[in-house]
């Protein structure tokens, strides 16, 4: 879905995009990461070199075969220069065998190069950046923009030297053989490449209307099949079926056009090539009757206008490989423009000996002019069971996000164990703190590897240990492998409960000192949700735990409970909470 929408986007933006518009520092993330592969850049130049050498000398020694030594029946003479023709062909076939496989080597190594810099940054970028940028987009750009660099430095760099070398080569060498013939070809190359440009021009507006009805096409499978449930229980089955069938039926006749198209494509490269070998002969045929040039001449100067024509074709497409990984190049650039606003300190500080938040002043908004929480001041002393509730939408989640270091407070000072928190170095903050999210995402994994993900130093005995302390053991029985249970995409095999439970024992196995849970319970049946906090309360009593809910049932356990209304926090006691009949706790048994 989120990818096809990506990829539609893109085609329409590379058409428009106009080189000159190319940031300047987007051209720096190619020098970058070019440098190392230096060496073997000049290595690949001067093989063109010696490439274009061999064009221009192969035709020179056929019509010294025929001038100097068929014409005059030498044959021994003739052995000798087929031999050179030979040893010549074997040069060409070497280096340019040499340059092929280095140009590829140097677009993937620096592609891998820019892959690896790019993913490394976009997964450090905060959650805000990942909020607001679709998972489709991301890839589309570390896949498909930093797959343009490699065609922008094999062929656009690469073998456009290589191409413009052997053009200008050919066409020197022909004019010291006869200047006629030298005009006849320079008047059939723009014939060339404007017959190239053509077709490909059209062409390239076909497969952009492929891509277009692709890209769609993904998108409505990928939307049905994401939101397969809801569809299912909309019953719009039939309606959706259709619609993938209108559209999958869209993109057969796209393609078919597209091939139309294509199909012609070489037939009129062929055309082209052999109008102007027809002007050669015809000019040379009548030069040769002339005498003014020998048959030799004549057979050179055909085999030159053949090999000109690879390299006029590859010229034809150049701007279009420039378009392309221009437009590539900026969206990279645009991507690793984005910076991390929330940093960690790479050697942190360590708590005083507890772990007391202390937040005053604390002043959040996500944009500036929506402030969400103002002024706020609120103390969490360690081993405290606090709950939070407040309507949907006051800030609950905005507080925990903030307190869990996803954004930076806009002002204000939050103090954990002491230490002002932007001063822990990631890791050790992660030691401390823990937060479960309110929605869970569980990756395509057994059950006890997403309770350990990420950890190195845990195993399936730690699992069953926590499990057993939290006893929980018979709900974890439930499953066909027990704790071996693959939970499917997205966990989409367990039940909303089942889901909150592995992803409250992968908190609990971190062992944090402060462990949130934003309605990180609210499927599991309060049985079980019970079972979880009576094992905190007594055998978790130097930790703090902050639950947010919108359950009654949930908050009693807790000490203290906070109500977050007009942007700030404020205690209320739990029969406040019922005598106000507060809407949004359901009370529950
Ligand atoms: N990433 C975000 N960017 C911009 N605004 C946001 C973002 N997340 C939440 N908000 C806004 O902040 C406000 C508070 O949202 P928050 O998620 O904190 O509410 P909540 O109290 O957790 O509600 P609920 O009980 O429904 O979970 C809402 O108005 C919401 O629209
Ligand atoms: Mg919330």
């Amino acid at each position: 879905m989120r990818g096809g929408m990506g990829g539609r986007l893109r085609s329409e933006v590379d058409d428009q995009f106009k080189l000159k518009d190319l940031n300047k520092k987007a051209l720096y993330i190619l020098k970058d990461n070019i440098k190392s592969e230096k060496k073997e850049l000049i290595y690949a130049v001067l093989l063109t070199l010696i490439i274009a050498g061999t064009h221009v000398l192969l035709p020179i020694l056929t019509k010294i075969a025929i001038d100097d030594y068929i014409s005059t029946k030498e044959f021994n003479g003739l052995a000798i220069v087929v031999a050179g023709y030979i040893a010549l062909a074997l040069v060409q076939w070497f280096a340019s065998y040499k340059q092929t496989f280095l140009a590829s080597k140097i677009g993937y190594t620096v592609l891998y190069s820019i892959r690896k810099k790019l993913y490394k940054h976009l997964i450090n970028l905060d959650i805000d950046f990942h909020n607001k940028h679709q998972v489709g987009d991301i890839t589309s750009v570390i896949m498909n923009d930093v797959e343009a660099i490699y065609s922008l430095i094999s062929q656009g760099f690469i073998y456009l030297i290589s191409d413009a070398v052997t053009l200008v080569a050919i066409a020197a060498a022909l004019f010291v053989l006869n200047l006629r013939l030298a005009v006849t070809l320079l008047i059939t190359i723009p014939l060339i490449l404007y017959s190239t440009k053509l077709i490909g021009k059209i062409l390239r507006k076909a497969q952009r209307d492929v891509r277009e009805n692709i890209a769609q096409l993904t998108s409505g499978v990928e939307q049905n099949l994401s939101g397969i449930k809801t569809v299912k229980s909309f019953s719009g089955e039939l309606n959706q079926t259709s619609k993938v069938s209108e559209l999958s039926e869209k993109t057969r006749n796209a393609q078919i056009k597209a091939v139309a198209i294509s199909a012609l494509h070489f037939p009129i490269m062929d055309l082209a090539g052999a109008i102007g070998l027809a002007l050669i002969i015809w000019q040379g045929g009548m030069l040769l009757t002339q005498n003014i040039i020998t048959l030799g001449i004549l057979m050179a100067a055909v085999s030159y206008v053949r090999r000109i024509f690879g390299p006029l074709m590859d010229l034809s497409q150049i701007y279009t490989t420039y378009q392309t990984a221009g437009a590539s190049l900026d969206r990279i650039n645009s991507f690793l423009d984005n910076k991390q606003q929330v940093k960690f300190l790479a050697e942190g500080e360590k708590p005083e000996d507890n772990y007391d938040i202390a937040i005053s002043n604390l002043t959040f908004g996500y944009d500036q002019d929506a402030i969400i929480l103002e002024n706020v001041d609120l103390d969490i002393k360690q081993g405290s069971h606090i709950g939070i509730i407040g309507k949907s939408g006051s800030g609950k989640s905005t507080f925990i996000k903030v307190l869990g270091r996803q954004y930076d407070p806009n002002e204000g000072e939050i103090l954990i164990g002491g230490v002002p928190y932007q001063n822990y170095s990631k890791n050790e903050f992660k030691k401390i703190l823990q937060i479960l999210p309110q929605d869970t995402y569980l990756f395509p994994l057994t059950i006890w590897e997403n309770i350990t993900y990420g950890l190195k130093d845990k195993a399936l005995d730690d699992v069953e240990e926590l499990i057993s302390k939290l006893e929980l053991e018979d709900f974890f029985a439930k499953f066909e492998n027990g704790l071996e249970t693959k939970v499917g995409e997205e966990g989409k095999s367990l039940s909303g409960g089942q889901k909150q439970a592995v992803a409250i024992a992968r908190a609990m196995i971190r062992d944090p000192d402060i462990l949130i849970l934003d309605e990180a319970a609210s499927n599991l049946d309060s049985q079980i949700e019970k079972k979880i906090y009576k094992y905190i309360k007594t055998d978790w009593a130097e930790k703090t735990l902050i639950i947010v809910t919108h359950r009654v049932t949930s908050l009693d356990l807790t000490d203290k409970i906070y109500e977050v209304r007009d942007k700030g926090i404020f205690e209320i006691n739990k029969d406040e909470i019922e005598l106000a009949g507060w809407d949004r706790v359901t009370s529950e048994e």
